[in-house]
């Protein structure tokens, strides 16, 4: 078992890596005595629901199991859930507990961060991106007809808990959905390497990217400053995503995003070939199709709507070096120049 303590200004919880939920019990105990809400999707619950039923078999457990994707993080499920807790009898120390992934884990967040002004969020994440990236750090959302993510609240979990062996029931898309995030990590921190990432999925490089992710969040929180480099490659990332309607998973847009950047750092810093080499270099170390298939206009004109193009300037995460990143406040008309 690796345990990794986040000691965030709101919390200090703990992130558990095991081969399997066999320590659940003791750790849910660990932290917290009432009675749980396991949350699921249609197609987590049919994998993980008797292991974990089995698991917390000391705790007074009910169950909730919601449609897979994206259109489950809603306002309506949202009150659905809470309408459960309160029709059950949950208290303040109560809690909930997101069996799937970061969309069972962002709605169910955000459920305990408001149900009675907050109870007990444990998150046991089952996708690579929710393990590595979502499940830690407290953004919680919901999504609203008008756009991603724009209800939610920051609010810690109490105990994430990654039982690897539930990786192994993920389809290929979902792999790659998360290796985009991975890679991501291998240019924040030199801690991810090219050979850290083609030996696959390892409790190794999931420790590393929650090691990563920990330390962005214990410095920043509530995103105020050093968090914002999480969104290397999503300025774009998002507008090939939002272009492909979705048909490409995340983690593809987010390499294909991180692509894009590296051209542009290396126009913005005059870097020459050898670093744009160097940097290609490790972005290929995750096989993807990294071609953009949209026009620049059509990337620009997403840009421009996406939230972070305020007052004609979008806050891009630039690549000085493997493992030294930048946020820079870019003019639109710059960007035009340089993309
Ligand atoms: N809160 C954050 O910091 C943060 C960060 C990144 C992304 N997100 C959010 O995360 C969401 C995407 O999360 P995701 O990529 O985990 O997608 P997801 O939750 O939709 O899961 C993807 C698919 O995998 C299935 N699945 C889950 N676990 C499985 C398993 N072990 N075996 C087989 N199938 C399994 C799910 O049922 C679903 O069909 C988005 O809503 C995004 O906004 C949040």
């Amino acid at each position: 078992m690796k345990v990794l303590s986040v000691k965030a200004h709101s919390r200090e919880y703990e992130i558990v890596i095991e081969k399997d939920f066999s320590h659940l019990g003791e750790k849910v105990k660990g932290v917290f005595h009432g009675k749980l809400l396991a949350v699921y999707d249609q197609n987590t619950h049919p994998l993980f629901a008797d292991e974990i039923k089995k698991e917390l078999s000391h705790v007074e457990l009910l169950e909730f199991i919601l449609p897979a994707g994206e259109e489950t993080k809603s306002i309506q499920n949202y009150a659905k859930l809470l309408s459960f807790l309160a029709e059950n009898g949950f208290t303040r120390k109560d809690g909930i507990l997101a069996v799937g992934g970061g969309v069972i884990g962002d709605l169910c967040g955000f459920v305990a961060s408001t149900y009675m002004r907050g109870i007990a969020y444990l998150a046991c994440p089952t996708t690579l991106l929710s393990c590595v990236d979502s499940s830690v750090g407290g953004k919680t959302a919901v999504n609203l007809a008008e756009g991603k993510n724009l209800v939610g609240a920051f609010y810690a979990p109490s105990l994430v808990y990654v039982s690897l062996s539930s990786l192994s029931t993920l389809p290929q898309r979902e792999v790659e959905c998360g290796f985009g995030e991975i890679v991501k990590y291998a240019f924040l921190d030199r801690e991810v390497s090219e050979g850290d990432i083609k030996r696959g999925i390892t409790e190794e490089i999931i420790l590393k990217c929650l090691n990563i992710k920990k330390r962005f969040v214990e410095n920043d929180e509530f995103d105020k400053g050093e968090r914002a480099k999480l969104n290397l490659g999503h300025t774009f990332g998002h507008a090939v995503e939002s272009l492909s309607y979705y048909n490409y998973s995340h983690g593809l847009c987010v390499a294909k995003g991180i692509d894009k950047i590296i051209d542009i750092s290396c126009k913005y810093y005059g870097y020459g070939e050898d670093k744009r080499e160097q940097f290609k270099g490790l972005l290929s170390s995750v096989d993807f199709a990294l071609s953009i298939d949209y026009s620049r206009q059509d990337l620009l004109d997403k840009i421009k709507i996406d939230k972070k193009a305020e007052s004609g300037a979008v806050s891009l995460v630039l690549i000085k070096e493997i493992g030294n990143t930048e946020v820079v406040k870019m003019p639109l008309d710059k960007l035009e120049e340089l993309i």
